[in-house]
């Protein structure tokens, strides 16, 4: 059922999707769809997490991943201030808002912030500041200092371009992404802080790890359990920032 908030209604933690799956649902191929939109629909009408983000009252599956990352590293504590980037439609940032109390649900807990960016339009989330923007356009970064006004305890990134069918081509477009984040993390993340991002397996993955490697003090990949087996997403997981270096300059990092 959905939460009048927007936001889900029972964190199940860890719950691995399996055991909701009802019986398979097949789509039979009709006229002008083309067998991949066919497949894609088959995929979502079978996917557990699909079912189970719909019971939760969350906006998409991506959700469980943003779940899942937490139960392991424990990043998202009450009162931690949050920039989400690629937040549509939202998924994520529901989880985090509850997770760091930004909508003050809880009122013993401390409150944390989560300021959400994305291109494409996101539905009002309570406790959750949203900027319609392209991260790489200029001024976005400086729009989400604007929000923060002050130093970000996390910096999450499911931020994924469309993809043009070419893989090595995709593979650059989201890795310019994912670069742009890291440095905008180490520009704004306070001691200690966290950086997570979606990336995809291939070749420039090693060299965003070298970066991270200089700014925090641990780094690793992490594939969890909502993420799909067959795709070749993982996360980079950065924790321990380092400090931002006193001759740090974002724009020649
Ligand atoms: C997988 S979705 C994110 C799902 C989200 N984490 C959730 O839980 O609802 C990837 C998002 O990245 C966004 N995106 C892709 N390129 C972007 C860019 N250059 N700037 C901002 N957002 C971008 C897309 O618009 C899309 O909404």
């Amino acid at each position: 059922m959905v939460n009048k908030r927007g936001s889900g209604n029972r964190d199940r933690r860890q719950s691995s999707g399996r055991g909701e799956r009802g019986l398979t649902v097949r789509v039979k191929t009709a006229r002008g769809r083309k067998m991949s939109s066919t497949l894609w629909l088959q995929r979502q009408l079978n996917d557990p997490y699909v079912k189970m983000a719909k019971l939760d009252g969350y906006r998409g599956r991506a959700a469980y991943k943003i779940r899942d990352i937490d139960d392991r590293f424990n990043f998202l504590r009450q009162g931690a201030r949050v920039v989400d980037l690629g937040a549509a439609p939202g998924g994520w940032s529901q989880i985090v808002a509850d997770r760091v109390n930004s909508h003050g649900n809880d009122p013993k807990k401390k409150i944390g912030k989560v300021i959400g960016l994305d291109l494409q339009p996101m539905e009002h989330l309570d406790g959750c500041q949203f900027i319609e923007m392209d991260f790489l356009d200029e001024g976005a970064e400086d729009a989400v200092k604007e929000l923060l006004d002050g130093e970000a305890d996390c910096v999450i990134s499911d931020m994924a371009p469309f993809t043009t069918g070419h893989k090595a081509t995709d593979h650059l477009r989201i890795m310019t992404l994912v670069e742009a984040a890291i440095y905008f993390s180490i520009d704004v993340l306070a001691k200690d802080g966290v950086f997570i991002a979606k990336v995809f397996e291939g070749g420039a993955t090693s060299d965003l790890m070298t970066i991270l490697k200089k700014y925090f003090t641990k780094t690793q990949h992490f594939k969890p359990g909502a993420s799909r087996k067959d795709s070749s997403e993982k996360f980079l997981i950065a924790t321990g920032f380092k400090g931002k270096p006193a001759d740090f300059d974002i724009n020649n990092p």
